[in-house]
């Protein structure tokens, strides 16, 4: 379904930006296996019982959106579109739903909610607190409503098609506006091995903000995240870029959710990529899901348009698979109507 914009994305970038955005880890399998897993799923529908308008509307921290359907945190727009960002979140804004800024954003995120649309800020915690506290009292001042902490990148995932590339460095520019300090010192990103379980405590004391902990597959680490009382969890391998050879995230999400236990919203990402995958993540428990490359096939393609497209084609189709599996809303959808796996 997306595979045409996909196509109009390849053909505008630059091939190793093209690379940068596709890419995942080492062989690619967890890349390959996030996909193949929605892929061998299969829905088990019900009839004649969804009568009566459909209602996809979610709200999450207060937040209501157009579908259970958000923009995931992805780094460097402007490698995409000359707009980047801004682009985004204007596309996002445009379709009813959220942006998670990313961290590694090449706009910064008063500009970004310029654009108006809610916000969300994604967090590598970095090594420095005093730096990280002022990085997130940035997003709160710019308006951002939840804080998206990432915790599956002790260290940088090996990307062999980087590698190849020689793609280390943005473009003269460009620069990730995040890591720039009181004195306009752009800093490099750290990606910190220490990062533990404290430092979620730490964060919870510096920001009122919901917390939402994005790139756990674990059921164990689900539970500790809820122990620590975070928001949300976000079911994440990071799109297959970290850790190759980690499971799908849809077949990883059954479990989180059973430990969880409705305690706390349950969200997921990788490999979505039309409406019956979101419908699947949502019957097998999912609050919420996010995408990421498809976004960027849209921005790449066609800008802030392009972004809207991806988001109004993903709700329409999710709209339609909701009708044909027999349900209104998302909270109709059950763990009965995933039937197999093949
Ligand atoms: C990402 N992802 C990511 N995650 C994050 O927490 N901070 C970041 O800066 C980035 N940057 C980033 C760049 C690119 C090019 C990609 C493809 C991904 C991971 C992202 O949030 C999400 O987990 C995956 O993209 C979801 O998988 P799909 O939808 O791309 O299959």
């Amino acid at each position: 379904m997306l595979t045409e914009l996909a196509a109009r994305a390849r053909a505008r970038l630059d091939p190793a930006h093209w690379d940068f955005f596709a890419g995942g880890a080492g062989d690619e399998r967890t890349l390959r296996a996030n996909e193949e897993a929605f892929q061998r799923l299969r829905l088990l529908p019900r009839v004649l019982r969804a009568t009566g308008p459909r209602d996809l509307r979610t709200t999450l921290f207060g937040t209501e959106l157009s579908a259970p359907l958000l923009v995931a945190p992805t780094a460097f727009h402007r490698l995409a579109h000359p707009d980047g960002e801004l682009a985004t979140a204007r596309g996002a804004a445009a379709a009813g739903t959220v942006l998670v800024v990313s961290m590694a954003a090449t706009t910064p995120v008063e500009d970004i909610a310029a654009a108006g649309g809610p916000l969300w800020f994604q967090l590598y915690p970095q090594p420095d607190l005093e730096f990280t506290a002022a990085v997130v009292r940035r997003a709160e001042r710019a308006g951002c409503r939840a804080l998206v902490v990432t915790v599956d990148s002790p260290v940088f995932g090996r990307r062999e098609r980087d590698r190849r590339n020689g793609f280390t460095d943005l473009p003269a520019g460009l620069v990730c506006e995040h890591l720039r300090d009181g004195t306009g010192r752009v800093r490099d990103i750290v990606m910190d091995a220490d990062l533990g379980w404290e430092r979620i405590d730490w964060l919870r004391g510096v920001t009122g903000l919901p917390i939402v902990l994005k790139g756990l597959l674990h059921p164990a680490d689900a539970l500790l995240a809820v122990e620590h009382g975070v928001s949300a969890v976000l079911v994440s391998n990071h799109g297959g870029r970290q850790l190759d050879g980690a499971v799908a995230t849809v077949d990883a999400l059954p479990a989180v959710v059973k430990a969880v236990g409705g305690q706390v919203p349950v969200l997921l990402d990788g490999g979505i990529r039309c409406g019956a995958d979101i419908l699947a993540a949502l019957a097998l428990g999912a609050g919420a899901v996010l995408v990421g490359r498809p976004v960027l096939w849209g921005l790449a393609a066609a800008g802030a348009d392009g972004v809207r497209q991806v988001l109004d084609l993903l709700r329409e189709d999710l709209d339609r698979a909701l009708a044909l599996a027999g349900a209104r809303r998302p909270a109709d959808l059950t763990g009965d109507l995933v039937a197999a796996r093949c």
